[in-house]
């Protein structure tokens, strides 16, 4: 029987022990982190994922608010705003959620949040450094995928990995750390051939190309530990019930939401796999999760503590 990894689980541990150290840090130095989070212009997904970043940041003892700002703001505008919060001593970490509206050259507004703050690990500097194999702000999805699996005692080393997917928050900094923990990496993406067989070779296969419930048996190889990076919220209740059968808790999710959330990975395709992350409830709660302790480690390391 394949067994879920519980991101939940591991995820509440990572919070409790940044409480604790802000906790105690408050009591020494009477301060605490603060976090800044930018959603520009209007977008759904972005509103709730940023809220959850600030309630969970609040309910750490962390002080955080979100910064909206129109569609209308130019990139130069955009980069002035980031440049104040830059050397403003009040802010410890700032994250732009992405994506942002495509008239934005989304590099340029990456490249100008001061390393030290950038508490998603995507500026430059971090990737970088990340390549380097040196300690620094790392992207938050992967480096909690790494935890997650030696928090389930994964050996990782040696291992062949297959990361389907190349996106600057995911895929890309993902095979780097697989990379610095000894694994064999292969990325596939859109152009890749006979992605089918090549993830099939996987002894850890990762989806994240976004397309719900893409990944099927035939990509996966007998007790392969399955990571299922995908949060796709699908509304066609066709669609649900194509993938799903009459499973009614995805039919009364979809009565009472309009939506269920559903992976890359399609459900009979983890019945091959020996562990797999469940979604929701797998990589997502982790991603917030090393985000909190992102934000206490930019703070540490800007006054020296660590
Ligand atoms: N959009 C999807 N994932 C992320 C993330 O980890 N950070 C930011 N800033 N935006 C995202």
């Amino acid at each position: 029987m394949p067994q879920a990894m519980e991101g939940k689980t591991l995820a509440e541990k990572i919070k409790a022990e940044v409480k604790r150290e802000v906790d105690r840090i408050k009591q020494e130095l009477g301060e605490v982190p603060r976090l800044i989070g930018i959603l520009v212009g209007e977008n759904k997904s972005s509103e709730i994922y940023l809220r959850t970043k600030e309630r969970t940041a609040q309910s750490l003892g962390i002080i955080s608010k979100i910064l909206r700002l129109p569609e209308s703001i130019s990139q130069e505008e955009l980069i002035a705003r980031l440049q104040s919060l830059n050397d403003s001593p009040e802010i410890d970490g700032i994250l732009v959620q992405l994506p942002l509206p495509s008239k934005f050259q989304t590099n340029q507004v990456i490249e100008a949040i001061s390393p030290e703050k950038d508490v998603d690990g995507f500026h430059p500097l971090n990737l970088g450094r990340l390549l380097m194999n040196e300690i620094g702000l790392r992207p938050c999805t992967p480096a909690g995928i790494i935890e997650l699996l030696k928090f389930y005692g994964v050996t990782i080393e040696g291992q062949e990995v297959v990361i389907i997917g190349r996106s600057l928050i995911v895929g890309k900094p993902l095979a780097a750390m697989f990379i610095n923990e000894n694994a064999t990496v292969t990325i596939c993406h859109s152009r890749t051939k006979d992605l089918s067989k090549v993830a099939s070779r996987a002894d850890i296969l990762v989806a994240a190309m976004g397309r719900p419930a893409y990944i099927q048996s035939d990509f996966v190889k007998e007790g392969a530990i399955v990571v299922d990076v995908g949060i796709n919220y699908v509304s066609d209740a066709a669609l649900i019930e194509k993938i799903f059968g009459d499973d009614p808790k995805r039919r009364q999710d979809w009565q009472e939401k309009g939506y269920t959330i559903v992976g890359d990975v399609h459900p009979q395709a983890r019945e091959k796999s020996s562990l797999f992350t469940p979604v929701p409830g797998g990589v997502g709660p982790l991603t917030v999760a090393m985000l909190m302790r992102n934000t206490l480690l930019a703070f540490k390391r800007r006054r020296h503590l660590s």
